[in-house]
């Protein structure tokens, strides 16, 4: 794979050089808001170093992530430098020029001439997404660990970019079969290429608690222990959370937390007999079914657990949201439902968080800012919006990220759809749902559930390119969002998938070169 890549770029760079550029016709994904061309190139070479400007740690550490970037591909030493005046010719230079007021701007001007390639944004987020443009703009071989050939010439022009909605996300479940901190890692690596800025974690379901909750260490001791199938299961410990947390924090991706509840609990109740309303725990359970699982909702025990459960989990999580799951509780009677999803609201609240949960929870009273997540039911959706209350968008026709390509597809399921890359992004969330126009949706994400899915290899083979379409639909505005040529675009970025050692699915209705085919 290397050696066919690097030979591509060969021929590509030495082709580039004998025509003037054009930036505009760039297969970027998601593709900018405004792009401007003026004909040139830029090379990154032996002599560019990295500069950036002012006492932002948090500004010099996206300069550090992009040189970690260039180092192993190019060879070149790179170093990064603060700038107390212009930079020399040649270099990439990271500018801030907001004053702190609005941190979750993620806006950046990249402007790039023959000279130099400038990155100004308003807040380090910005300039991390700008990072990612960059790594597009350059031969795919820049994703290699190996030294390339090159030249790594960049198309010259100015792109002004941000996103079109401030939560663009996608959810691992780790709770059907458990993933490694290494696994998690590798995923928030590769949204974070495509410019999400969550990653939502299911992190309890009926088959695995995956959490360490000190106060309860039977929840993971035993409730962790297997999982969909059998396995062996496992868990997070509080310091591998914390470690996931900082590693997503460093790519600009805010952690949310999923404690399913009330159904969706059976391994608590497996570890816990208090927390059932007869008082006898549960089996463990490794099969596929929803359903048939409830907390007691009437007990004062139950509450004991779900403050001390929050309260730990909130403690570890510097992001605004708490998700308290509320999907598919068949076995809660209604107003115990209600009477629950109410309860935990003002717990999650108390611990200072944003309650997310799934469209269900719309059926409840929402406290002050509660999201609900659609999935499955528009009128649940719309309930949400005349509470005025915002809705994250997820429909599982078009966003779930386990649902079959097609039929011959062997992982995933199709209860919902079968979804091919065009389902998944040629669909607009502003106009999906009569009655919820952009004013009342939060964003979109995209949910992996993983009862078929035991290795990283078949997570990555459902999730892409899948989720660069929901990252395109997150970030590009409507008017510019084109199946026809966003195929295209894919097709090439193909090259970049494999650089980066992704299984991806080769979809037929993509056009993609010969050098990207098995
Ligand atoms: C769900 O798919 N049960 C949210």
């Amino acid at each position: 794979m290397a050696i066919i890549a690097l030979s591509l770029g060969i021929s590509l760079g030495s082709c580039k050089r004998q025509e003037a550029s054009d930036l505009t016709r760039e297969s970027l994904i998601p593709l900018p808001v405004s792009v401007a061309a003026t004909g040139e190139y830029f090379t990154i070479s032996e002599k560019t170093d990295i500069y950036f400007k002012g006492e932002s740690e948090e500004l010099k550490q996206v300069a550090q992530q992009l040189a970690d970037r260039l180092r192993p591909s190019t060879g070149f030493e790179i170093e990064i430098i603060q700038a107390s005046s212009e930079p020399k010719r040649g270099s990439i230079y990271f500018l801030l020029t907001g004053d702190g007021t609005n941190p979750a701007d993620e806006s950046y001007e990249l402007t790039i001439s023959k000279k130099f390639m400038k990155i100004s944004a308003v807040n380090p987020s910005g300039a991390f997404r700008a990072v990612q443009t960059i790594r597009q703009l350059l031969p795919p071989e820049i994703e290699l660990s190996t030294v390339g050939e090159g030249p790594w010439m960049v198309p010259t022009g100015i792109i002004n970019d941000n996103p079109d909605y401030s939560y663009r996300g996608m959810m691992l479940d780790v709770a059907r079969h458990f993933f490694s901190v290494e696994d998690v890692k590798r995923v928030i690596d590769l949204i974070s290429y495509y410019k999400l800025n969550v990653l939502h974690l299911h992190l309890t379901d009926d088959q695995g608690w995956r959490i360490e909750i000190k106060s309860w260490p039977n929840l993971t001791a035993h409730g962790g222990s297997t999982e969909v199938g059998g396995g062996e299961g496992g868990f997070f410990t509080q310091e591998q959370y914390s470690d996931i947390v900082k590693y997503a924090q460093q790519r600009h991706i805010i952690i949310v937390p999923e404690i399913d509840m009330p159904g969706h609990t059976n391994a608590a109740l497996a570890s816990y007999p208090e927390l059932n309303c007869d008082g006898k725990a549960r089996e463990l359970y490794t099969g596929i079914n929803v359903g048939f699982s409830s907390l007691c909702v009437r007990k004062d025990i139950t509450y004991k657990f779900v403050d001390d459960v929050i309260r730990e989990l909130s403690a570890l999580t510097p992001g605004p949201y708490f998700h308290i799951g509320g999907d598919e509780s068949h076995s809660t009677k209604p107003e115990d439902y209600v009477f629950f999803i109410e309860k935990t609201q003002e717990i999650v609240n108390k611990y200072g968080k944003t309650v997310l949960g799934w469209d269900e929870i719309a059926t409840t009273k929402l406290s002050e800012g509660s999201v609900a997540q659609y999935w499955a039911k528009a009128p649940n959706a719309l309930k949400a919006v005349e509470q005025g209350a915002k809705v994250l968008f997820s429909p599982a026709v078009k966003t779930y990220l386990d649902m079959q390509y097609d039929p011959s597809t062997k992982l995933g399921l199709h209860w919902a759809a079968y979804i091919e890359i065009d389902d998944a992004y040629d669909w607009d969330p502003a106009t999906l749902v009569e009655g919820i126009g952009k004013e009342f949706i939060l964003g979109v994400e995209a949910p992996l559930w993983t009862e078929t899915i035991t290795h990283i290899d078949e997570l990555e083979y459902m999730v892409f390119p899948r989720l660069a379409g929901i990252a395109e639909i997150g970030w590009t505005p409507p008017l510019k969002r084109d199946w026809v040529d966003y195929r295209e675009r894919l097709a090439k970025h193909g090259e970049r998938l494999k650089a980066m050692g992704v299984d991806f699915y080769q979809s037929d209705r993509i056009p993609w070169p010969e050098t990207v085919q098995k």
